[in-house]
This record gives structure tokens, sequence and C-alpha cells, in this order.
């Protein structure tokens, strides 16, 4: 893990070193404590020969005036702003980060010509420089040179006008970002060293953090019969393990928020074999479960007032002279007999056992599962969407609203008896594949067999999960996708009602 920079909040005044981040709109005009810092208005004249509109996420910089205590001078462009939304200043603080260079000591001014800054938006700025200064470099015995983000050992004061609240907004924030951080260390580490069991440990761990954690083993997942998990992992040599997080804090009579995640820290694909071309990528099908462990590190760090409790299915697919075949009928947890035609339809599999297992154990408020399930959602959303199939419009409108609110957005996708005959079986109760169209949807209706009346949706996240285009906020492989949309979902949805 990279040291992250160490951030602290100061009142609004002239940095008296280091380099200085001044933020502009695009009249260009800069606040108050921006023009402080440049006294001779260079950079304001630097602006037509740089060609820098201020555009949002641009920078243009400037060696600090001779005279001035300073090294450096750097605009960063905001845009308009009456197009400024929530996750602006997320993706502003990442711009910021992109901008330091390397440098040590750098100051931002969170201040604006034209607006207010809160200290919501204050704090939001700098958890965007966190989030962006995730580096996955433990297994880089050099480092890269040429690396220019790097933030390890710098100091980042963010200056701002009421600095006390601003600090009390980011202490809520940072669990959010260490969540987040987890999450994708989680999703990049290869499959070699990050196991079932070395999976459970990491989930384990989070009882640091106040967070009751137990974990079952392969002989309990077969007293309670869950048989159609099990199958999965036959070909492994690794046992596998479910994981159950509880956080309690709300009310002892609430019912719980269910969260729960696909865990497959590596899919061959089993007997009906993957292709090569690609395949590495699969050490990322745990990124559901990765963003459950993630959601619960944020909620238990922020104390949030809901119980919640996130359930993960860790679990190997792949081959060996046990492994599962096409055609073998298992039995899942619920009774019903499942005909696996696809082995590498494994993700549904797992999913049925730990759904049916969270609503014997919790009878929960409602549940929600994230799970990197099928190639099909990518061809339908890209990687921009995660797919949300659900039973409940409630459920699916606050999720899609903790969506936008977070920039991790979701696409509701359709689901309905005629996609759930396509999965009935001639041979037992049901097949895990369908036909050839509609791939994502009839992944869905699958785990939906195995949901009472339970509000429940789920979340389709292959695309967003892994290998997404960078962003201000994201320059890493995993994504750690979920986390914020969970954590916010916890917090608008279930906390204090
Ligand atoms: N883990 C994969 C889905 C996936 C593919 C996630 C690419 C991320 C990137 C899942 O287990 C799978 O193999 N799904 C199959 C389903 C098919 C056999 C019906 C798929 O999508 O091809
Ligand atoms: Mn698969
Ligand atoms: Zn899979």
């Amino acid at each position: 893990m990279t040291a992250k920079p160490t951030i602290t909040f100061a009142k609004l005044s002239a940095p008296r070193k280091g380099s200085a981040i001044l933020l502009v709109a695009d009249d260009l005009s800069l606040s108050h404590m921006a023009g402080s810092c440049d006294p001779g208005g260079h950079l304001a004249r630097s602006f037509p020969i740089s060609g820098f509109k201020a555009a949002f996420g641009t920078s243009s910089e400037l060696l600090a005036p001779e005279g001035t205590p300073l090294d450096r001078l750097t605009a960063l462009g905001v845009g308009k702003l009456e197009s400024l939304n929530e996750f602006s200043w997320l993706r502003l603080g990442g711009a910021a980060a992109a901008a330091f260079r390397g440098r040590s000591d750098v100051t931002v001014i969170a201040e604006l010509e034209g607006v207010a800054v809160t200290a919501a938006q204050a704090a939001a700025i700098a958890a965007g420089i966190l989030l962006r200064s995730y580096r996955f470099e433990k297994y880089k015995t050099r480092r890269d040179d040429d690396d220019p983000a790097t933030t390890e050992g710098m100091r980042v004061t963010i200056a701002f006008a009421e600095p006390t609240a601003a600090k009390r907004a980011f202490a809520e924030l940072v669990h959010v970002v260490d969540g987040v951080w987890l999450a994708r260390d989680l999703v990049n580490e290869p499959a070699n060293t990050l196991g079932p069991i070395e999976f459970a440990a990491a989930a384990k761990a989070l009882e640091l953090h106040g967070l009751s954690v137990d974990v079952l083993t392969e002989r309990e997942m077969k007293k309670l019969g869950m048989g159609a998990l099990l199958g999965v992992a036959q070909g492994s040599s690794r046992p596998s393990r479910v994981v159950v997080m509880r956080w309690n804090g709300g009310k002892a009579k609430d019912k719980p928020v269910v969260l729960i995640g696909k865990g497959v820290v590596f899919d061959t694909g089993g007997n009906s074999m993957k292709t090569a071309s690609g395949m590495e990528d699969m050490k990322g099908d745990m990124g559901g479960a990765a963003a459950v462990v993630g959601a619960m590190r944020a909620v238990a760090g922020r104390k949030a007032k809901a119980n919640v409790v996130g359930i993960i299915g860790v679990v190997e697919n792949m081959v060996d002279g046990n492994a599962q075949r096409p055609g073998d009928i298992v039995k899942s947890m619920s009774g019903q007999t499942i005909e696996v035609m696809n082995t590498d339809a494994e993700g549904r599999l797992v999913l049925a056992d730990v759904l049916w297992y969270c609503q014997q154990r919790f009878q929960p408020r409602l549940m929600i599962d994230l799970a990197t399930l099928t190639g099909a959602i990518m061809v339908s959303l890209g990687q921009f969407h995660a797919g949300l199939f659900s039973n409940d419009d409630e459920l699916s409108q606050q999720l899609v609203a903790a969506g936008l609110s977070t920039h991790e957005r979701l696409w509701r996708m359709p689901m309905g008896d005629d996609y759930d005959k396509l999965i009935n079986s001639k041979n037992a109760d049901m097949k895990n594949i369908g036909g050839r169209y509609g791939g994502a949807g009839l992944a869905a209706q699958f785990p939906q067999r195995f949901v009472k009346d339970t509000p429940w949706a789920h979340l389709d996240i292959a695309g967003p999960a892994m290998s997404a285009p960078a962003s201000e906020i994201n320059q890493s492989w995993g994504t750690g996708f979920g986390v914020r949309l969970l954590d916010r979902f916890v917090r608008d949805a279930c906390e204090g009602s």
C-alpha cells in the first residue's frame, strides 16, 4: 500500500511555503485568497499564453514569482459553476492530486470566486486526493520513476474558511476512502496469494474496527446443505469460506440490511473452461465480495446508525479430477435442485446458497447482492453503469439515487416470468443457464429463485468493478466500485429510519 499523503485543514490564508493550487472557474477570476498568492497577477496574465480556459479538471502551472514565499502556483479549472454537483468535488480533489507531481508540500485553496464552498465540499476535495493517490505497488521491487502523481510522504493542506467543520466532515469520509482502498487492494491482489482462506482472514481483520465477524468452514457449509456453492469449489484444492460481518449500530429490534457479495477468487470457468485470452482478469471475480467488505469497513468506521450485515461466499472455480461437470445436478441449501449446464455460470450458484442462508439466519429487512456475474452486462451497459435487477421499486429507486450521488451509477434492467421460464430444466428444478439472449437478465433470474418475499436487489458489477477506464479519482485496475454506493445507500436509506 502506498503511503497516503497526510491531509490537514487550515484557515484560509496565503501559504508560506511549498506549492499552492488555486480553484478557478471559467470566468478566470481568482478568489481573494488565490489573488493574494499571486500579488503581481502573473498567473492570471499567463492564462491566455498557456491557453488555460479553466475547463473542469484542467490545470495550468507557473513558477511562483520572485519575492513570494512559494515555489509554484497551479490554477485548477472547475469549469462552469452551475454544472458543479456533489461528485465534482471529489473529482476536483483527484485532478488536484494529478497536478501534485511529486511535490512534498502543497496547499489547496478551497475558495472559489462567486460561490461559497461548503465544509462538505472542502472535505470531498481531500477525499478525492486520497482516492486518486491509491496505487497497487506491493509487488514492485523498483519504483516507477515516471509516476508523476506519487503522493508518498507528501503533506497536503486544505485551506478553508471553516477548517474545523471541514475536518469533521473529512473524519467521516476517511472511513469510506479506507473502504475503497481496501476493496481495490483485494481486487488487485492475485489469486495465488488471495485464496478463500486469505480472503476470509482479510474480512476477519475488520473486527479491529468493531465488526463481529464469523467464518463458516466447509464442514459447516456441508452441514447447512450448501450444495450449489460447494459444487463450484469442488475442483479447487483450496477450501471455500462464507464470511458473515455484522455491524449493530441501529436499534436492537431493527432487522438488518444485508449486503451480499460474490467472492470467486479465481474463475477459470471450470470444465466449461474460459479461453486463455483475458483469463487473468478473473482474479477480480471477487469484486462483489470486495465491495461488501469495503462497505462494511466504511459503515463500521463511521459508526453508522443502522444494523448492517455483510455476507460473502468465497470460492475458487478450478478444474481437477474432482471438478463439477456440465450436466451434474446439485442440491442447494433451499432444497431446490440445479442442473449445472455450464460450470462457468458459477457466480449464481454461489449467490443461491448465500441468499438462502441470509434469509434463514437474519430475516433481513432487505438484501442487496453485488456480483461480477456476466460478460453480457458489459455488452448491454458498458463499464460506466452496473446493472440493477430487483423485485422492489422503492429499493431500486433508492439505489439509483445513491448511484447518482456517488457517481457509482446503476441502470435498472428488466426481469419477469417470461425470462424466468427460460431457466426451467427438464431434469431438475432449474438449470444455471438460459438461452442465447439477455444473458445478464437470465443470470439475475437465477438468484431470484432463492429470494422469498424480502426486498432484494442484484447489482451486476462486471463492467465497473475492474479494468474500467481511469478517472480523476481512480487509476487502479480494481476500482473499488460499490463501496461508496453501498455506504451512501446505508446513510440515506437505512439510517435513522
Ligand atoms: N465471472 C464471469 C463474468 C465476467 C466476465 C465478469 C468478464 C467480468 C468479466 C462469470 O462467472 C461468467 O463466466 N459468466 C458467463 C456466463 C455464461 C457461461 C452463461 C459469461 O458471462 O460468459
Ligand atoms: Mn464464470
Ligand atoms: Zn465468475
